[in-house]
């Protein structure tokens, strides 16, 4: 099985093809409606476009009437994809077959869609859509394609198109929250490459994803976020083949290790065996830059070796790979052990190792492509950009543990910039709901200076708590006129607008002036002239007469100081008559008083009509 692979391989270098075991990493497409096929099913991703790792997108399936396969541009038939506001981003149906994958897709991105389903043209297990080898360079539109494509089977493709003729409407959601695992707060990712870098568009672009992409990895790796490996492909030259020409200018350690040749030519040049030395370089700069804690300076030698060894300028060699390596402060005595003697008829344990995690082992297929991307043990599969690799990566954390690299807008999906996103916003106020992240746009209401608002984010969203009538005055009415200006928004109440008294309306949109003349809601007595104002009114009263605004009633100027005084005198002819009345009763106990005793004493002189009043006295004296 092994040596049939490697065989295969070999072989598909020399000739072109060959079919190797290639895994076809699934993603869960759920039909949402209509209710006969609501379910959730397999679709592939294709290796191209921006996959929304992490994420999920919901979108509406069409089923172009012409243009099936989605070959030629749409334009040509005015057809159009795009979605109008509030409506659900456009899936496009189309039939495999005639042109290449990517054709479709850029086809379909070009008029509007938000995503491509493929359907398979027969009833087989699903394959991996590729981009084609021999557009790479030729396009440059495979760089611009950036809307996912899934292949579909025969049959869900057929019920969907079942669905649509019957006039059904046919919802699904693309959902990428589980195509990878995040078991915890450490990525573990791994890189394919090659350090060949004369092989076209194919190595320009692949350095120019680590050169993008250098940065953010090490930042990742030095804080503890992400495990990094890179790994290098290499083949065994057949057993009958040892001695050949081709393999000796393409195997170092007899025939074990091999490359292809850069320029396909055995006779000019560098040779296979070159790229093999120079990726054996590579694999050691990792491990002993690993050994010494500091695995992020692979990222630099992989970049400045680009840079100031290139083939084209002939510096692909040791001699300036030793440079850079004694330039990044690496021990080159520990490399060059781990290169060991190329010409010796035995194995380099380090490429050996190289060839056995070649093979696929756990969910990970066999790594045949370069280069390949591997995140938490799973092929990636999209684009190889900055943006949609560091899009996978967070994916691969636990939720809620992504780092803040996460959340940077270089990993935006940048769905908030079309129509909102479909969240609430308030352009006066500068405050959307929308939040771009890497798992998709969320719509929940902001914070705008410091104050919060509430709501459902889709809808409506309105500011609350202290400091709300300061952002866009609360949401609620304000004017000024006349230098006067009113508010519906009150200050010390969590939300609400309320027209403030004077005023009637919604409180939100508008507040009218009450014209209380009109409505005789004050200024009702026959002596009072109305005249209303902006918020308020003005009442008047003729001639000497005062209008009192709590009685809503005019009275006279005199009368009210008559009254006032005749009050005052009541008063003092009260407090007099008290004074007289108190002192009239004290008079009258003290003269009561004395009357007695005088009495008493009388008494004992001579008889008195009412001697029975006084028996105290009398016994006292007869004692
Ligand atoms: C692809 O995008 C680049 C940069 O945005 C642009 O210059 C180029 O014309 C695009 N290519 C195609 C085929 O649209
Ligand atoms: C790199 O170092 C870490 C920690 O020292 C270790 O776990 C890991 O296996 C090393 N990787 C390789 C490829 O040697
Ligand atoms: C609105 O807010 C964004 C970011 O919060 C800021 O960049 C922009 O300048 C603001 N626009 C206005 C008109 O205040």
């Amino acid at each position: 099985m092994r040596a049939e692979l490697w065989f295969c391989i070999w072989i598909s270098f020399l000739w072109g093809s060959c079919e190797g075991r290639f895994v076809v990493e699934k993603n869960n497409l759920r039909v949402t409606s209509p209710e006969t096929l609501k379910d959730v099913y397999e679709c592939a991703i294709g290796n191209f476009g921006v996959p929304q790792y992490g994420g999920t997108m919901l979108g509406l399936v069409v089923y172009p009437k012409t243009n099936k396969k989605a070959c030629k541009g749409f334009d040509e038939f005015d057809i159009s994809f795009k979605s109008k506001a509030g409506e659900l981003p456009t899936f496009v149906l189309v039939e495999r077959g005639d042109c290449y994958f990517t054709t479709k897709a850029w086809n379909a991105q070009n008029v509007g869609a938000a995503a491509v389903l493929v359907v398979d043209d027969r009833a087989e297990p699903l394959i991996t859509m590729d981009v084609p080898e021999e557009e790479i360079g030729n396009a440059d539109y495979l760089q611009n394609i950036s809307i996912p494509s899934a292949l579909i089977s025969k049959s869900l493709g057929d019920g969907l198109k079942k669905a649509l003729a019957n006039g059904e409407m046919v919802n699904v959601n693309l959902d990428w929250r589980e195509s990878l695992p995040h078991p915890d707060e450490r990525v573990e990712y791994e890189f394919w490459t090659n350090s060949n870098d004369e092989c076209g568009p194919k190595c320009d672009s692949q350095m120019e994803f680590v050169r993008n992409f250098k940065g953010a990895a090490q930042i990742l790796e030095q804080k503890g976020y992400t495990q990094f490996t890179p790994h290098y492909i290499t083949w065994y030259c057949p057993e009958a083949f040892i001695l050949s020409k081709q393999c000796k200018s393409q195997c170092i350690n007899h025939g074990r290790y091999c490359a292809p040749d850069p320029e396909q030519d055995f006779s000019k040049g560098y040779d296979g065996k070159d790229v093999v030395m120079q990726n054996l370089h590579q694999v050691c700069v990792f491990k002993v830059s690993n050994e010494s804690g500091k695995p992020w300076l692979w990222w630099d030698y992989v970049t400045d070796f680009a840079i100031r060894c290139p083939m084209k300028e002939v510096k692909y060699n040791k001699e300036c790979a030793d440079k850079v390596i004694q330039s990044l402060g690496i021990d080159l005595k520990k490399i060059d052990d781990c290169i060991g003697d190329p010409d010796a008829d035995d194995d380099n344990p380090f490429l050996k190792a190289e060839q056995d995690a070649q093979i696929g082992h756990g969910s990970r297929g066999d790594v045949t492509i370069l280069p390949t991307l591997v995140i938490n043990n799973r092929q990636y599969r999209g684009k190889l950009d900055k943006g949609a690799v560091l899009k996978a990566l967070c994916a691969g954390f636990q939720e809620t543990t992504e780092p803040a690299v996460c959340l940077t807008e270089d990993i935006e999906t940048n769905e908030c910039l079309e129509n909102n996103g479909g969240c609430w916003q308030d352009k006066a106020a500068n405050a959307s709901a929308c939040k771009d992240t890497f798992r998709g746009r969320v719509c929940e209401c902001p914070t705008v200076h410091g104050v919060q608002f509430v709501g459902d984010g889709y809808t409506h969203c309105e500011a609350s708590g202290s400091g709300r009538c300061e952002i866009n005055n609360g949401g609620c009415w304000k004017q000024t006129k006349d230098a006067a200006t009113y508010s519906a928004c009150i200050e010390g109440t969590s939300n609400g607008c309320k027209c403030p008294p004077g005023f009637k309306g919604d409180g939100i949109k508008s507040c009218e002036d009450v014209d209380e003349c009109k409505e005789r809601t004050a200024c009702q007595c026959s002596e009072c002239k109305c005249k209303n104002t902006w918020g308020s009114y003005e009442c008047s009263c003729g001639g000497d007469l005062l209008y009192m605004q709590e009685h809503d009633t005019c009275i006279s100027k005199k009368t009210t100081t008559e009254v006032g005084w005749g009050f005052l005198w009541v008063i003092l002819f009260g407090l007099a008559l008290a004074g007289v009345g108190a002192y009239g009763v004290y008079k009258y106990r003290i003269r009561s008083y004395m009357d007695s005793e005088i009495r008493a004493i009388m008494a004992q002189y001579m008889p008195l009509e009412n001697q029975a009043e006084t028996p105290n006295h009398i016994s006292h004296a007869n004692a």
